[in-house]
């Protein structure tokens, strides 16, 4: 046995740990923004047999460009937006991570950077990182929003080839603003140009509407989505993107052939399928997530606004032992290094009680 350390891996890899939450068996589970609800059984079955009718041809590659399911991606993306797009402007993959991961390997690379403000999904940071891309950290403010004025500063001070916003962000759950994508995007454009990647992972659960309408006259601004939260289905790994048909043409110059397999296409079809079912979820968690703030608040947590499925909330002078704390009350939350604040994902009803009565107890026994 060798240990990774003896082996000759590229030199930014040596002494970095891979991205991963704790996967703990504990009866609270709310660390990894899933949605708590499984799919509905009508959807299962049609699941089963759209993949019984795939298994048929299981034989054959699948169809490599995807285009069924891009269609349906475009039609939900219309129906859901009331902005209209073509099968043409949408690109699927294996996640939002993969989705990410093309998109770096074609506009980042060896000498290139991409910039995010954070505290914010640290996968962007890693993806640069596994792409070969140097990685920038952008500012944001005190209470987490985005600084037009200073994030456009950073874009012309480093003239980044790939620039991210995260809306809703991820781990704070803070929208930004359409006046700050364009005014990042005109910084983006004028410094070099490069390409803006708004991240939707949770547009569906947010307040306002998506930013995905920007991509009109703007050739590089991409959208990317993902099936994994809103539609609840994590398990299934399908992400997607919307911009200029240029954009899903240049991935294809890195896209794996066949990437997308076709049990995954099966899969994905048979949810879109059952989009009221799916989006009726999204409308009770975000009630749930309201509640949330409410309590936490009423509690005495600082907490920070939120438009996705999850709730930022602090602040405490040690925040890993108050996770440690909820963890021993049977609750799982995420301590995603932000100082003095944990995250937690919206559950079932049922689940954030047990949650928010932990948070009582914690408190009660460490008063900050
Ligand atoms: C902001 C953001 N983007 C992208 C993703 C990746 O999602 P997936 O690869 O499951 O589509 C996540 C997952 O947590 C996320 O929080």
């Amino acid at each position: 046995m060798t240990g990774i350390e003896s082996l000759p891996v590229r030199d930014e890899l040596r002494g970095k740990t891979p991205y991963g939450a704790p996967q703990l068996d504990v009866p609270v589970r709310l660390n990894t923004n899933e949605n708590p609800y499984p799919l509905p059984e009508e959807l299962v079955r049609r699941i089963a047999e759209r993949v019984t009718e795939a298994a048929r041809t299981l034989n054959r590659y699948p169809d490599r460009d995807a285009l069924a399911l891009r269609e349906a991606l475009a039609g939900y993306l219309t129906r859901t937006t009331g902005f209209s797009v073509s099968p043409a402007q949408v690109w699927a993959a294996n996640g939002s991570n993969e989705v990410i991961q093309q998109l770096l390997q074609t506009f980042g690379g060896p000498g290139r950077t991409a910039i995010g403000f954070e505290p914010s999904y640290s996968m962007h940071g890693l993806i640069s990182r596994g792409t070969g891309t140097g990685w920038l950290s952008g500012p944001r403010r005190e209470d987490f929003t985005v600084d037009t004025r200073a994030a456009a500063e950073a874009i012309a001070e480093h003239r980044p080839e790939v620039v991210f916003v995260c809306s809703p962000n991820n781990p704070t759950g803070t929208a930004v603003d359409r006046e700050t994508v364009v005014a990042l995007y005109e910084a983006a454009q004028a410094a070099r140009p490069s390409m803006v990647v708004v991240d939707e992972a949770y547009g569906e659960f947010s307040h306002r509407p998506s930013l995905l309408p920007l991509i009109e006259g703007r050739p590089n601004l991409v959208v990317t989505r993902t099936m994994s939260k809103a539609f609840g289905a994590a398990g299934l790994r399908l992400g997607y993107l919307a911009a200029d048909p240029a954009v899903v043409d240049a991935v294809q110059l890195v896209r794996l052939p066949y990437h997308l397999s076709a049990v995954t296409q099966a899969t994905a079809l048979a949810a879109l399928e059952h989009t009221g079912t799916l989006l009726g979820y999204v409308e009770r968690l975000k009630g749930e997530r309201d509640r949330l703030v409410r309590e936490l608040r009423a509690i005495g947590c600082e907490v920070t606004e939120s438009d996705a499925n999850f709730v930022q909330f602090g602040r405490f002078e040690d925040a890993h032992a108050t996770w440690q704390a909820l963890l021993e009350h049977g609750v799982l939350v995420r301590d995603n290094g932000v100082p003095g604040r944990l995250r937690v994902t919206a559950g079932t009803p049922e689940e954030n009680d047990a949650f928010l009565d932990a948070v009582r107890a914690v408190t009660k026994e460490n008063p900050r």
